[in-house]
């Protein structure tokens, strides 16, 4: 008996012109290029143009993505974008997208995870998929962070940064067995005690304001590794695998010691995770598609390989979803 799985077709991403540098961030705040490095990994991150929004990030990745797989925006009949910055409070910014893209038909909504949001889109996109009620789907992670940060805050502000990456995927017959392509098993957590160690300190319902990002980083940091294993071992296990039948780690990319100490945890050697956090700093939902993106363009990530991706942020949530590329 066959069964219906969401296979990827295309990856595309985005990131905005401006660069800014650990040094130039050293000037702004008390911080350093060695303190930055050593504590996250990250080198440099990307800052949205004035007048560019986080639907424009989103719509230059979708563009990518859907090239890539060779399937026209008319083909499209979910769009689904993960955002914690969206350009209003309302309409989703997946709508302003789909309008971008020329799609008319189909719907589009935003999911609103935080970091763990890549990974919740690709679970509820696979459930749809899955359902019948989708059939070609755009998967967009988006964030323009740059727009919520306290730029006087050294503790978060040279962590975070702006970009979008996006996948297409299509549901498709498979044969029912282990080598099947597409999503073959995901898990999503979440645990709302935890809502004040990483927020913002504004929204509609409250300020009014949009505000800014407030984040107790040992205390997310403390968690992490933890969270985001468990959610792993779960999605290992529910799709009949193993750590070592993994071929790539693609993991959020917040931290570069979150990542290495997951990874040491599985007995991933370097060669098989992928790191683009140097390159972007946190992108939050953009981080995973991303680095997904870089990793399918070089050639590193090829067809019929098992590829993990795992993400964990405000909200708490966490989550970690396992595919056959
Ligand atoms: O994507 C969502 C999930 N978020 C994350 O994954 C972030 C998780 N947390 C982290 O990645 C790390 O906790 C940080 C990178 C945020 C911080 O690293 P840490 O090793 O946990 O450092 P810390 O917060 O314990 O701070 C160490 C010291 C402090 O000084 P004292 O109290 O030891 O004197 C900070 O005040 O470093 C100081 N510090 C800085 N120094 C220079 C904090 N920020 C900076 C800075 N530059 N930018």
């Amino acid at each position: 008996m066959t069964v219906l799985r969401s296979v990827v077709r295309g990856t595309g991403s985005y990131l905005p012109d401006r660069v800014l540098t650990n040094d130039e961030l050293s000037k702004m705040v008390d911080t350093s290029d060695d303190w930055i490095v050593q504590r996250s990994g990250i080198r440099q991150r990307h800052i949205a143009a004035d007048g560019e929004f986080t639907s424009d990030l989103a719509t230059r990745a979708a563009r990518a993505a859907l090239e890539n797989a060779g399937i026209d925006a008319g083909e499209i009949d979910l769009v689904v974008l993960a955002t914690a910055t969206p350009d209003n409070t309302f309409p989703a910014t997946a709508v302003t997208v789909q309008a971008n893209l020329g799609i008319e038909q189909g719907a589009a909504f935003d999911i609103h995870a935080v970091c763990s949001g890549f990974v919740y889109a690709v679970t509820t996109a696979d459930a749809m998929v899955r359902a019948g009620t989708a059939r070609k789907v755009l998967v967009v992670g988006a964030e323009t962070f740059s727009r919520i940060l306290d730029w006087e805050d050294r503790t978060t502000c040279v962590l975070f940064g702006d970009g979008a990456g996006a996948i297409v995927i299509e549901g498709v017959e498979q044969p029912g067995n282990a080598d099947d392509r597409g999503v073959l098993s995901s898990r999503l957590r979440s645990d709302g005690r935890h809502k004040d160690k990483l927020y913002v300190d504004g929204g509609p319902s409250t300020t009014g304001t949009v505000g800014h990002l407030r984040m107790q980083g040992r205390e997310v940091f403390r968690h992490a590794v933890g969270m985001v294993s468990d959610v792993i071992d779960g999605a290992l296990a529910d799709a009949g695998a193993v750590a070592d039948d993994i071929d790539w780690f693609v993991p959020h990319q917040a931290n570069k010691r979150i990542i290495d100490a997951t990874a040491r945890k599985f007995g991933w050697p370097e060669e098989k995770v992928v790191v683009t956090v140097d390159l972007h700093g946190n992108t939050s939902a953009a981080s995973i598609p991303l680095a997904l993106d870089v990793a399918a363009r070089d050639g590193r990530i090829k067809p019929g390989q098992l590829v993990m991706l795992e993400a964990m942020g405000g909200g708490l949530t966490w989550g970690a979803a396992l595919l056959r590329w």
